[in-house]
């Protein structure tokens, strides 16, 4: 099995280092893909469940832009409405009826949303949400989970990170996940401040295990909340449509005031939404929230017809179903060569963890030779399947893994 060379990549990013911080920042960062040098950092193609690098090299991709495409690149039916919307009116002076159908879309979609808004990013709708949440409640403080990603907002980061004040998190009180008492108290302790409750609807934190809501959990925060007063504010923006088209909440059976959507929202077109229930439309219609292209038609259009798409598909049930067959084989092999593959989380956006060394290096190991033969996998963040992925997509990833396997135990 041939092993890819980078090349061309590495020049690119030597390029990139000289006129851009960090050469590529963010998400995309080549920092927590160790060995660095097994991963490539720019493409030039994608297509389908594929993606090509500046080598060459073809990689079938498990990361799926970090949640963003879910039908596949390319996908006809969603670039065509793009392109015919595009054609006709996008960013212009006043608004598109293309909004107003996209908004009735939603509200019919997703079973708690009275109302939709839309914006372009994740943490436009997070930052909204909470914004709302204060206003409705004329309170300060916002409780959300240790660990737990809603942006890059500076009251969304933590102390220590670079250009985040005290004052910044001042009103932010992390709590560990799936604990009620915890909860409880931080409600207690601060009582009459506490104006939203963010969380995901399950727990995704990077580089560890993701974890379910325990029995009872979610039933328990709502109460709790209720009595309170506090808004429940769902950020489903990294597992929305791909666990349940009416949000997340559905498939873990509650009833959150607003929900963020972002990544598989326009299969990679940059458009994130907020519903909301209709006790909040006012509150929500008096918090100034805006952006330069928050109009674009042409991204409501994608956004239209990859949901319907989605859901013509049924694409929650073919996720799972293919999630679980392609986690089976992976346990299989990993057993079969003498390793513990732990997957955890949702089976359309697992992670995973090779157990036996809890440093990490063997499955940064694992991850890196998979890679460097065209699966595309990182070592600390969930990875993703698409409609796109086929089952001999899947047959030929358990090959590239089952040659990662046997490299990792020769090397040990
Ligand atoms: C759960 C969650 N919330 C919010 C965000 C922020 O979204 P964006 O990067 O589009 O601002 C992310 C991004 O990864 C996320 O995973």
């Amino acid at each position: 099995m041939e092993v890819f060379n980078y090349s061309e990549n590495q020049k690119w990013f030597e390029r990139a280092t000289r006129v851009i911080p960090c050469g590529v920042y963010g998400h995309f960062s080549p920092a927590p893909c160790v060995p660095t040098n097994a991963y490539p950092f720019f493409s030039t193609r994608a297509d389908g469940c594929k993606f090509w690098d500046v080598d060459g090299n073809e990689f079938i991709d498990y990361m799926c832009a970090y949640g963003p495409m879910i039908m596949g690149y390319h996908n006809p039916v969603v670039d065509e409405a793009f392109i015919t919307q595009l054609k006709q009116a996008d960013a212009n002076s006043i608004a598109s009826t293309k909004m107003v159908e996209l908004a009735e879309f939603l509200v019919d979609l997703i079973p708690i949303a009275d109302w939709a808004f839309f914006a372009k990013n994740g943490a436009d709708v997070t930052n909204y949400a909470v914004m709302i949440a204060r206003a409705e409640t004329g309170r300060k403080k916002i409780i959300a989970i240790k660990g737990g990603y809603h942006g890059t907002a500076p009251w969304m980061q933590g102390i220590g990170h670079p250009g985040v004040t005290e004052e910044d998190v001042a009103n932010v009180i992390r709590i560990p996940w799936n604990d009620l008492k915890a909860l409880e108290h931080a409600l207690e302790e601060n009582y009459g401040q506490v104006a939203g409750f963010i969380s995901s609807p399950y727990h995704h934190p990077v580089f560890v295990d993701n974890e379910y809501p325990a029995e009872g959990y979610w039933d328990g925060v709502q109460k709790l909340l209720k009595k309170h007063g506090v808004v429940l504010i769902c950020d489903d923006v990294r597992a929305g449509f791909r666990l349940h088209l009416g949000g997340s909440n559905e498939y873990f059976k509650f009833k959150p005031d607003l929900i963020c959507f972002c990544k598989a929202i326009a299969n990679g077109y940059p458009i994130s939404a907020l519903v909301g229930r209709e006790e909040l439309k006012v509150t929500a219609s008096k918090v100034f929230h805006t952006g330069s292209y928050w109009y674009s038609a042409a991204f409501m259009a994608a956004a239209m017809a990859n949901l319907q798409e989605l859901k013509r598909l049924n694409a929650p049930e073919y996720l799972e179903k293919l999630g679980n067959k392609f986690n089976e084989g992976l346990i299989k092999l990993a057993k079969d060569y003498g390793f513990n593959l732990k997957v955890t989380g949702h089976p359309a956006m697992a992670y995973y963890r090779i157990t036996e060394d809890p440093s990490l290096q063997l499955h940064q190991k694992w991850c890196a030779e998979c890679t460097k033969r065209g699966a595309f996998f990182t070592s600390h963040h969930n990875w993703f399947l698409s409609m796109a992925h086929t089952d001999a997509d899947i047959q030929k990833t358990w090959e590239i893994c089952e040659e990662a396997f046997k490299v990792l135990k020769s090397s040990i």
